[in-house]
Order: structure tokens, then sequence, then C-alpha cells
């Protein structure tokens, strides 16, 4: 596998190689991250991944410093899982001048997510239009682990007429139902064990809909308290439309995602669900 650092290396090693699949990351790689590449291995010629923790997608008081940088481990996972190309860079190499120029998602920047995390997704949305710049892929591939990233890049692709594909992939977890994610490492063991909790109200709420509840507020309400009763701090449990993010109405409607974030102790867990029509009425 080869690995650059520098924007002109880059270029000059992935040039000419085929249809182009690329995977961005902020590394601390685990099997997530993994089957996102084995994916994008079957969609292309050459498999592009990144590692780069993103300064501009923290707020001031988020984990940015304490995020696990685990670079020599991270290598050895991307090679074996067949990437060709890593792209490594400081932030330097990415953001030689401070980064003036930023993309901007509109309305719904500022919802779930958006709400909890200011200036979170313009920070996403800025380094993945300026990664997607220097590597020119043909597909890009998301996980939907992180749904609202994904749609509002999805948007970004469409509105700025990127000639990208941008692929979502599953949700890997663990076992007992919980999303893997690199923040996970920071959970005690008893939060370890009370944080699937998160995931089995998503799928309560999503029964209780497959079998024609339709008080969306209800189910919401009654989710976010059984986690607060468990000693989550919820900010929000929310029913919505998987296209757009938005508020169903309570008459049928096609495919809803349930997303969630919670705080157990101090850190931030986020997961959703899908359902896909038709459910019952
Ligand atoms: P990061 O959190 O490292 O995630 C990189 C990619 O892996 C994202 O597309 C994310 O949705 C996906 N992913 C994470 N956990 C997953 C899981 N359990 N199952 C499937 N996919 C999973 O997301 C980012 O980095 C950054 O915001 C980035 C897009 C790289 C921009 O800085």
């Amino acid at each position: 596998m080869l690995i650059q650092s520098t924007i002109p290396n880059l270029r000059a090693a992935i040039g000419n190689k085929g249809r182009i699949v690329f995977v961005p990351t902020m590394g601390s790689l685990h099997a997530g991250h993994i089957a996102l590449m084995r994916q994008a291995r079957a969609l292309g010629d050459t498999v592009v991944a990144s590692i780069f923790v993103n300064r501009l997608q923290f707020g001031p008081n988020e984990d940015f410093d304490k995020y696990p940088r685990t670079f020599e481990d991270d290598c050895a996972k991307l090679a074996a899982a067949g990437v060709d190309a890593l792209f490594a860079p400081s932030e330097r190499d990415l953001y030689p001048v401070p980064q003036t120029y930023q993309v901007d998602p509109g309305a719904i920047q500022d919802e779930l997510e958006g709400r909890f995390r200011p200036g979170h997704f313009r920070g996403v949305a800025t380094v993945v239009l300026k990664l997607f710049n220097i590597v020119q892929p043909q597909v890009a591939l998301f996980g939907k682990k992180d749904y609202q990233q994904l749609i509002i890049l999805r948007n970004m692709t469409c509105q700025l007429a990127l000639p990208i594909e941008i692929v979502g992939a599953e949700t890997i977890r663990t076992n007992d139902g919980l999303a893997l994610s690199s923040r996970n490492a920071y959970l005690s063991p008893n939060e370890r064990a009370e944080a699937p909790r998160l995931h089995r109200v998503l799928q309560q709420i999503r029964e209780a809909i497959v079998r024609g509840e339709r008080n969306f507020a209800e189910l919401e309400r009654r989710a976010a308290a059984e986690l607060n009763a468990n000693d989550w701090k919820t900010d929000y449990v929310a029913v919505r439309r998987q296209a757009d993010l938005q508020a169903p109405q309570e008459s049928g409607e096609a495919a809803l995602v349930i997303v969630a974030a919670a705080r157990l102790g101090a850190t931030r867990l986020i997961d959703n669900i899908e359902i896909t029509a038709p459910f019952g009425h």
C-alpha cells in the first residue's frame, strides 16, 4: 500500500489508475471502517483511503486533542483489507493557509446533530469536498452510522454537480448491538455494558411503528425517558424521513429512519435504524 502525505505526491501516485473508490476516515480504525474498505474493493479498480483528524469539524469543547490516534495499526489494517493508497496529510499539508473558504450545508446543518454540534457539518462538508478535489474519485463510500453526514454529503455532491457516486454502507455492530465507533474506547466497563441500550430503544420504536403505531412524538418521548432512567443524558431521539431527515406525516409515509444521540458519562454516542416500507398502518 502506498502512503502519501502531500497533495502533489498523492495525485502523482493515483493518476490514471482506473475507477477510483474513496473512503475518507479519521483513523482509529475498527471493523466498521474495514467493512467500508472491503466494499470499496468490489466497486472499482483503485481503493484510496484517507486518515485525517479534521479540526474544522470539532467544536471548541469536543475531543479533538484526545481523539484516538493509532496510525501504525491503521496502516496494517488498511493494507490487509486491500487498500491501494492511503492519503494521510498533516494539518499543514491539508490546510497550509487558514481554510476561509468553507461549504455551508444550509438549514439541515442546524438540526439533530447540528443542534448539539454547531459548525460540525460545515467542517465535514468542507474537508470532504477538499478531499474529493484531491483524490478525484468516481465513487465514495460513507457509513450509515453517521446518517446525517451521509445525507448532507449526498446533497452536497448532487447540488454541486460533483461527478461522484455516493454509496451508503450498513452499520457494523458488536454482537450485543452496539454500533462500532472510535469513541467506544472512552467507555468504562460499566458504561460499555449499558451502551447497547441505545440500539435496543431504537429497535423498540421500529417494532412499534411496524405494528402500526403512528404517534411518533410519544415513541420518541418514551425512548428518551428509558435512556434517561438508566443514567443517559439524551440529546434527541427522532423519527425522520430517510430522504431528507425531515419529520414525517403521521399518515402513512415511505422510508423512515430513527436517529438518536445520547451521552453516557463523558461519552456521546449516536445511532440510527432504518425502517423500510412497507410497514403496518
Ligand atoms: P470516521 O468517524 O473515522 O468515519 C469514517 C467512515 O466510517 C464514515 O463514513 C463513517 O460513517 C464510517 N463508520 C464509522 N463507524 C461505522 C460502523 N460502525 N459501521 C459502518 N461504517 C462506520 O466520519 C468521519 O470519520 C469524518 O466525518 C469524515 C467523513 C472522514 C470527514 O472528516
